[in-house]
């Protein structure tokens, strides 16, 4: 399939990094016996893919701005594009030994995503979407579920946990949310929640305490796939309360009135 010049800058970075990221979960399994376990060895690999994707994204691109889940916002000359970077996404999971992780990597212009990739390396699934071009899984488009009612939907949310969100709130939403719906998921990687709900695997998701690295990419998948955004409240602020929906914009209402319940 023919990429623009920008998603081919986005797949290489991504690419590259993806390789050495997999050689690093292939030696996590041998880690986890250490008495220590793992947990350095993850964040040093976190941070290498950050130096990578950061290095390859701004050879291409040399003076756009780099916000990263590592190392914070770092300004380039063009204050009107900045790239919205996760080297890895579902740090927990990798930790453990879960091949459910992503590197996460969007383009803002003036404001807006404009491009956005989530590749898993593992299961070599990639989504990519460009504004107004639509949403792709490995070169096939792709589009959000059409179901309608939330009897029929499966729904996969973010979880509080120690030391992060509120747990009292989230029981209260999930215990909602749960009495109406054919299944509720946790998967830990809000990338690739994002992108199964543009691929259409997943009808809706929610989460709060939410990171724009975290949902940048994912957001423009779900809006190209047909898809509907908002945060928790039915608004657009997003990356300013840190909360997001998604969905079809049948079920993302309806989401959005359960959770106003909770
Ligand atoms: C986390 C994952 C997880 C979500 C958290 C994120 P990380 O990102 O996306 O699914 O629930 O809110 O922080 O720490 O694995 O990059
Ligand atoms: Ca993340």
């Amino acid at each position: 399939m023919h990429h623009s010049a920008l998603l081919n800058v986005m797949i290489a970075a991504a690419r590259k990094t993806a390789r050495a990221l997999k050689r690093d979960f292939g030696e996590i399994e041998n880690l986890q016996v250490s008495l220590k376990g793992p947990a350095n060895f993850v964040s040093a690999a976190d941070r290498r893919a950050e130096e990578t994707l950061y290095a390859e994204l701004s050879r291409a691109r040399p003076n756009y701005g780099f916000l990263g889940e590592e190392g914070g916002m770092r300004d380039g000359a063009d204050k009107s594009h900045r790239w919205i970077v996760d080297p890895l996404d579902g740090t927990t999971n990798f930790l453990h030994s879960i091949p459910h992780f992503a590197i996460s990597v969007a383009l803002e212009r003036e404001g807006t995503i404009v491009a956005g990739l989530v590749y898993n390396p593992v299961s070599e699934d990639l989504f990519v979407a460009e504004k107004g071009k639509g949403a792709f899984l490995n070169d096939h488009r792709i589009r959000v579920a059409g179901r309608k009612v939330l009897a029929d939907a499966v729904i996969a949310c973010g979880l509080p946990h120690i030391g992060r969100g509120d747990a009292e709130l989230g029981h209260k939403e999930t215990g909602a949310v749960q009495r109406q719906v054919a299944g509720l998921r946790r998967f830990g990687a809000a990338a690739l929640d994002l992108a199964w709900v543009a691929a259409g695997r997943l009808d809706a998701y929610w989460e709060r305490d939410i990171k724009p690295w975290d949902m940048g990419a994912g957001i423009i998948l779900v809006r190209e796939a047909g898809g509907y955004i908002s945060d928790c409240y039915g608004g657009e602020e997003m990356f300013a309360n840190g909360t997001i929906t998604a969905g079809n914009e049948t079920i993302g209402k309806e989401l959005l009135k359960v959770l106003k319940t909770a």
